[in-house]
């Protein structure tokens, strides 16, 4: 077998067979077959697609890459929740407590800021002293200790999809719906979890820009879940305007410790609850307590605050917070019939919230605090929302981007989508 083969094979429209699959995970692993030829063949994958055969043979080949992890150690289910990324999205950080504090463990894998979408693990770090890397022994640990744990995938873990993945960004193969449902899926199979819940997110904020496109990823990432024997579920979730009021890294953190205390944006709470639900029930845990009970009985913040400290964060410390903050205020009366979401995510990332080369550390104080809400009633000068970043020269870049971004009209936008547009 040889590169040349497997690539002229998807190339020219063929299936691959399982014996080509296998070699050329294993033989890129590896460094046997080259970036080059790997890049080829993933144009030629992204062009002609996969069949559902071909999809679970990829995704399996890259969990043999590297190591499945075990939970049965612990006493109760594992469930899970992967979110395909957006802005504003800080939902895993109330929501695995809160599973945990209704009776369910969660080994929630995250990753960093990718583009104009932040990352789980660069809000996190915002805590001073809190640690994302932690040994598969001192995951088992903090989720004995607390319930829920929250930290870096190791190298070990699906290691085709970490090389891959990094090639995929610089050779414009990302957007093929069997690449990312397989480099998505092989890590959550790899993570061990036996339930998961995927939150796919739709809109301009998001990967799948269109309904139709987003239930195709869904249906193909619950199919590989399921033959995997993981109960999988998929919604499909509002990202045409930003999740919540906070986008950044810290000011993400202080608005999720606001829904854990019982407050927080209603749309936060909404799909928080929600996902609780569905993670419940899919691991088989259901009659426990409810979600909306674990957040006002401070439950769910009894978790936070014992998952922070196992981590050696501090939940009591003061955030980091940005040296400069500008306002934008509202240019005429209306209502705010338009908030961009794509346009909010990539003025956060030019405040600082993001990075620009992958090496590059993020500002954990910068961002931006939404006063209003797409449909919300504004008046001409009413604030509409703040800016947050270490230097002023960073404004500027900011507001290019939010050109067009948010539009004041006469009326609310009969498109916007629902918050939960489908299960
Ligand atoms: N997230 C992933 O982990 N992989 C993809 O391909 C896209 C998003």
């Amino acid at each position: 077998m040889d590169a040349i083969d497997v690539i002229v094979t998807k190339r020219d429209g063929r299936e691959l067979s399982r014996e080509q699959i296998d070699w050329v995970i294993d033989a890129y692993t590896r460094g046997v077959v080259a970036d080059e030829q790997m890049s080829s063949l993933a144009m030629a994958i992204l062009l002609n697609g996969m069949t559902r055969r071909e999809i679970a043979e990829w995704t399996q080949a890259m969990i043999r890459s590297g190591s499945r992890m075990d939970w049965s150690a612990l006493p109760g289910p594992t469930t899970d929740k992967h979110s395909t990324g957006g802005v504003g999205d800080k939902i895993t950080l109330p929501l695995a407590p809160l599973v945990a504090a209704c009776g369910g463990y969660v080994p929630q894998l995250s990753g960093r800021g990718l583009g104009h979408t932040g990352g789980t693990l660069d809000k996190l770090e915002s805590i001073p002293g809190w640690q994302a890397s932690l040994s598969n022994d001192g995951m088992l640990d903090v989720l004995r200790e607390a319930g829920a744990v929250i930290c870096a995938a190791g190298d070990g873990l699906a290691p085709a999809d970490k090389k891959l993945y990094a090639l995929r960004d610089v050779t414009g193969t990302v957007e093929s719906i069997p690449l990312i449902a397989s480099s998505i899926m092989s890590k959550k199979i790899a993570e061990g979890t036996g339930a998961l819940v995927l939150d796919v997110k739709v809109g301009s904020g998001a990967f799948m820009k269109t309904v139709d496109r987003a239930r195709e990823l869904a249906m193909t990432m619950v199919e590989l879940g399921t033959d995997a024997g993981v109960n999988t579920v998929a919604l499909l979730t509002a990202m045409d305007r930003p999740l919540g009021r906070a986008v950044g890294n810290a000011l993400e953190v202080t608005e999720s410790v606001e829904v854990l205390a019982g407050g927080g944006p209603a749309d936060v709470v909404e799909l928080t609850v929600r996902l609780a639900r569905e993670m419940l029930e899919a691991g088989g845990l259901t009659g426990g307590k409810d979600p909306e009970q674990a957040l006002k009985d401070g439950s769910a913040m009894d978790v936070w605050r014992r998952m922070i400290s196992a981590q050696g964060g501090d939940p009591d410390a003061l955030l980091p917070r940005a040296a400069e903050t500008m306002e934008i205020t509202a240019p005429s009366s209306g209502v705010l019939s338009r908030l961009d979401a794509y346009g909010v995510g990539l003025a956060a990332w030019r405040l600082g919230a993001g990075r620009e080369r992958k090496e590059d550390p993020v500002s954990f104080g910068a961002g931006i605090m939404l006063h209003v809400r797409p449909g919300d009633l504004v008046r001409e000068g009413q604030p509409l929302m703040t800016l947050h970043a270490d230097e002023t020269a960073r404004f500027e870049r900011a507001l290019t981007a939010l050109e067009g971004a948010y539009v004041i009209g006469e009326a609310g936008d009969p498109d916007l989508l629902p918050l939960v547009i489908d299960r």
